[in-house]
């Protein structure tokens, strides 16, 4: 499968962009769990423009994490070309970006899924973006604003003509947020509309091997993207190419390997951003990283209550020794 230019295996599993959690320490785990494509969290097109330093230190990539895309949002189209211009010389393998968050101060702005209420802004903006840039650019977006304007369908061919490489879909509504269940069919009606030819990648409540299989058989889409199910959890990327490869279905590791991921990541995002930012950071990752271990509340609460990273280490060690056959 390509996106552009961008060679990957069929059926790719990617790790779908998450705020303050697709990190690099993070997408690296999810990376050497068999991720086949990581995205940075979304990007505000004007904080890059402005040079604000926080938007800019997450544009940074590693060689070891690609192909990676950098994801940027806006609602001005000089502003998103801009940074799409930014974003490019950090050298990603695609620029995606982001017509489907949901959050009240993005949405209140003009930006994420407020753009599924305008699609000339929508087109436009994309539009401009892919001809300003020569590395692939791609969309991620909903099936609609709600219920009543579940528009995908139609919308898709138009961004395509808008020169996209690739299009994901989380199956939900902007209304929905992340409630009910996220419909497919919708996914497989766009990936069956005649003349679409750029990749579709479904999204949305695929959280195992069996999911990600009927994902794929009942839509048709050309890949997958997870996002919630890999929190805490970067063995999922693995678990699910097991799965889709032969049927079968990779237990978690033990508790030594699942303590020694959770210290590298806690390390990893020390380096990162700092110690405390880390720590707190981390924190949602943790019942995850341990989930199905019986007895584990005590723990749990203790690496809630951790406020250095000493302190999680140490637990850590606790647990490891705890869980010991
Ligand atoms: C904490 C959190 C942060 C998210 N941040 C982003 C983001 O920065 N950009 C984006 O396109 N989607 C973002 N999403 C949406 C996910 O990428 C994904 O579309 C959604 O969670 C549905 O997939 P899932 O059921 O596999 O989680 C976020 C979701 C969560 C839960």
């Amino acid at each position: 499968m390509k996106i552009g230019t961008v060679e990957l295996p069929d059926f790719p599993v990617m790790l779908a962009p998450m705020e303050d959690i697709t990190d690099p320490p993070f997408r690296l785990l999810c990376k050497r769990q068999g991720a086949d494509v990581v995205f940075t969290e979304f990007i505000a097109s004007e904080g890059l423009i402005r040079e604000v330093a926080k938007s800019r230190k997450k544009l940074e990539l590693s060689d070891t994490e690609r192909p990676a895309a950098i994801q940027l949002f806006g609602n001005n189209v000089e502003a998103m070309v801009m940074a799409a211009r930014m974003a490019e010389e950090a050298g990603p393998d695609f620029i995606d970006l982001n017509f489907g968050c949901p959050v009240r101060k993005i949405v209140n702005k003009g930006g994420g899924a407020a753009l599924l209420q305008n699609v000339p802004l929508m087109l436009e903006i994309t539009r401009s973006v892919a001809r300003a840039v020569k590395v692939p650019v791609t969309v991620k977006t909903r099936l609609g604003w709600d219920e009543k304007s579940r528009i995908i369908v139609e919308l898709a061919p138009r961004l395509q003509d808008c020169g996209i490489a690739a299009l994901t879909i989380h199956g939900r509504t902007r209304a929905q947020l992340y409630g009910g269940k996220a419909d497919w069919t919708l996914i497989g009606e766009v990936k069956n509309t005649p003349g679409i030819h750029i990749p579709i990648i479904g999204n949305g409540d695929v959280t195992d091997g069996p999911s990600a299989l009927i994902m794929k058989q009942s839509t048709g889409v050309d890949g997958i993207m997870i996002g919630r199910a890999a929190v805490g959890n970067p063995w999922i990327f693995s678990q699910v190419k097991q799965y889709l490869a032969t049927g079968e279905h990779l237990p978690l590791p033990g508790v030594a390997e699942r303590v020694s991921v959770c210290r590298e990541h806690l390390q990893l995002s020390a380096q990162w951003k700092g110690e405390i930012t880390a720590v707190l950071e981390t924190r949602r990752h943790y019942a995850r990283y341990f989930s199905g271990l019986s007895d584990f509340k005590p723990f749990r609460i203790n690496l809630l209550a951790a406020v250095s990273a000493d302190q999680v280490f140490r637990i850590l060690e606790e647990i490891e020794e705890s869980y010991k056959l």
